[in-house]
């Protein structure tokens, strides 16, 4: 039998998803001081870092100068994918040879190639020393950028690198003190590191030690690494196992994941792959229990449909899942099934300012992904334009037709049958340095949780009460009456 009035009542039944232009957050008793406040959080299931913002995957947010910058203040950033597999893996490589205790993945040189040879590749690569390696990778010594500079370039990398009887190194042993203590003594720059028959390990330099003590909450790997995320299509196995040497989080980039051929093609992808991998954007509880079922082992989910600042999905199709509501949703399902404050919520898309990010984590979040406030900074790949004396830098949608111009990333909005633009195109004001963007966030944030008297992110999601403003009412929680001549 039909239900009466059963179109009608769905309209009277439906939930109300509200968004962060509908909330605020009460004050309550406190005794912690925005200072004490620690933003310590899981960013997926193995990894913790301490601040937890993280920076979109799209092509005018995140390449490796955003990820640098961002995990040497305690995010991640999420590589984008718009590019071919060879970029996106050098910008993983980028990443993690920023600075390390010990580089791994050391670019090296045959004794028999010339100094013209040492000097393209020192050039290519921006370093300054090369370990000399035979074919079956044993150290036979070290060419750096003062040997070369002024050699004939025809010259055999054999005859001006500095030989093993005088070369220093070590093995993997050595301790970060032990390091220091003996690059100083011997006025070197780069230490190798050899196994027990003498093989090339890895090497370390002394920028690295460094630059390990200027950025003390830095997200780093097991290695001393900088943490980095890459953004892969779930049809794409080729190029996730191949960012998987070198990424620590792999990150499923599709605007609706749950549909039966992303979730199995996924359930793949994680079975390939050693890093951890976030799946999304989800928006209902259904898709965390499918994406569970399914995939089986997901690490993290990100969370979020149609409320990013470039978005045209929730016009073009009328389907969406704010941010706000979607996460207090997936907060739910992840409670349901036990796996709340394990399995992460990554807050995706609408975030304007610190305010919304304590909105998002109070709301069940551990962490929040920003496009629209890091494009905007010197370290974002977009362009720089000047504008009636005022810089902004590009921004566009990954649905776009900018980006879908290059079509890379073109499955993310679709397996290419769908020929909608969901992303708009344009500028964001320039915001100085990510370490600046982040400063001013941060603090906003933790002055919020001083308010709400939560110690932590955790602490957050169970003192946090909520309030409803109506719409005339947001306008008395900004600044009013008043020209205002900046801000
Ligand atoms: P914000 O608000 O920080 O949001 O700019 C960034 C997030 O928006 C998503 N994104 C899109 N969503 N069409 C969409 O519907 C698009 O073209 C588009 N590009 C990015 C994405 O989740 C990102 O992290």
């Amino acid at each position: 039998m039909v239900k009466e009035n059963f179109f009608y009542s769905r309209l009277l039944d439906a939930p109300l998803a509200l968004t962060f232009y509908d909330l605020i957050l009460q004050p309550g008793y406190t005794e912690v001081e925005p200072r004490e406040v620690s933003l310590r959080t899981k960013v997926t299931i193995n990894f913790e870092i301490n601040l937890p913002f993280v920076s979109s995957p799209m092509d005018t947010v995140t390449g490796a100068d955003m990820a640098i910058a961002l995990a040497r203040l305690g995010g991640v950033g999420i590589l984008h994918r718009n590019c071919s597999l060879e970029e996106q893996v050098a910008m993983a490589r980028r990443v993690k040879r920023a600075e390390s205790f010990i580089i791994r993945d050391v670019v090296t040189i045959s004794p028999d190639m010339k100094v013209a040879d040492a000097i393209e590749i020192m050039s290519e690569h921006d370093i300054h020393g090369l370990p000399v390696v035979d074919s079956a990778n044993y150290l036979l010594g070290i060419v750096t950028w003062r040997d070369v500079r002024y050699s004939d370039p025809d010259n055999l990398v054999r005859d001006v690198m500095t030989g093993k009887d005088k070369l220093i190194y070590s093995d993997e042993s050595i301790t970060l003190e032990e390091a220091k203590r003996l690059m100083n003594k011997y006025r070197i720059e780069k230490l190798p590191i050899v196994d027990k028959e003498g093989k090339l390990l890895g090497l370390i330099t002394f920028k690295d030690l460094e630059l390990r003590g200027k950025f003390p909450n830095a997200s780093r790997d097991p290695d001393g690494r900088l943490l980095v995320g890459a953004a892969v299509s779930p049809y794409d196995l080729n190029r996730a196992v191949a960012l998987d040497r070198y990424v620590d989080i792999l990150v499923v980039d599709v605007a609706h994941f749950h549909n039966k051929n992303v979730l199995n093609a996924t359930r793949k992808l994680v079975r390939s792959v050693s890093a951890d991998v976030v799946v999304g954007n989800v928006g209902t509880k259904e898709a965390v229990f499918d994406a569970i079922n399914i995939v089986e082992e997901v690490a993290g989910f990100r969370v979020g449909i149609g409320s990013g600042s470039i978005c045209k999905t929730g016009v073009v199709t009328r389907v969406a899942a704010p941010t706000l509501f979607a996460v207090a949703n997936v907060a739910d399902a992840l409670i349901e099934l036990g796996e709340h404050g394990n399995i992460p919520i990554i807050a995706d898309g609408g975030i304007k300012n610190s305010g919304d990010i304590a909105l998002a984590l109070a709301a069940g979040a551990s962490a929040v992904m920003m496009g629209n406030l890091f494009a905007g900074t010197r370290e974002s790949p977009g362009r720089l334009m000047a504008l009636e004396g005022k810089y902004y830098k590009e921004y566009y949608g990954m649905g776009s037709n900018k980006a879908r111009m290059r079509r890379m990333s073109l499955d993310r909005y679709s397996i290419p049958s769908k020929d909608v633009e969901e992303g708009v195109e344009g500028w964001v004001p320039y915001r100085g340095t990510v370490k600046d963007v982040v400063s001013e966030l941060k603090a906003g944030l933790e002055a919020a949780m001083g308010y709400v008297g939560a110690a932590s992110i955790k602490d957050l999601w169970s003192k946090a009460k909520f309030a409803r403003v109506s719409p005339a009412g947001m306008g008395e929680i900004k600044p009013h009456n008043i020209f205002m001549i900046k801000g």
